[in-house]
């Protein structure tokens, strides 16, 4: 059986990331979606409700389950018994640390591999931080994100701007 994980920061999930989960949950018997805890200096959702969000937008797919973690991504991966890590490449400017990345975890543990896929060219621009930065100036973020995820993002940004 196939075990991947697909670890992130997801904060918060943008179409971009489902599309990656939605295409390696086809490919792979079980896929586990993992956000690291502290992963964002200035995180605007905490890890639950990121966990949550992501719950709830993959929760039409019976084989993919979302947790967070904490510390060495392999170790998390060995602890799950995972043998793959997912990652999603958008542009040329991702590869060196995800390369970087890839290798690190691959010299630590090699019995786990990373496999990337190519994130689909209409979400090829698209990133967490976009998001955040269109949002608060309250910019329209429906092309980026769920409806769900755009009403708790802009939930998230009137408080930030009422305290
Ligand atoms: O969504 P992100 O922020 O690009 O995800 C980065 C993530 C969470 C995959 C990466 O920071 C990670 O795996 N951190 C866990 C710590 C670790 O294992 N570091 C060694 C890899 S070089």
């Amino acid at each position: 059986m196939t075990r991947a994980i697909y670890p992130g920061s997801f904060d918060p999930v943008t179409r971009g990331h489902l599309d990656i989960i939605e295409r390696a949950g086809r490919t792979m018997e079980h896929l586990t979606v993992a956000v690291l805890v502290n992963s964002v200096k200035n995180p605007l959702f905490t890890v639950e409700e990121r966990v949550e969000l992501l719950r709830r937008e993959t929760a039409h797919l019976p084989n993919v389950e979302v947790t967070s973690f904490n510390g060495l991504l392999v170790d998390f991966a060995r602890e799950s018994g995972a043998k793959v890590i997912i990652r999603g490449l958008r542009a040329v400017t991702d590869f060196e640390y995800e390369l970087q990345m890839a290798q690190t975890n691959r010299k630590i543990a090699p019995e786990v591999d990373t496999l990337f896929l190519t994130t689909s060219l209409e979400y090829a621009y698209l990133s967490s931080s976009i998001v955040k930065e269109v949002a608060l100036y309250d910019g329209d973020i429906s092309a980026f994100v769920t409806p769900e995820v755009e009403h708790a993002v802009k939930e998230k940004m009137k408080q930030k701007q009422n305290r």
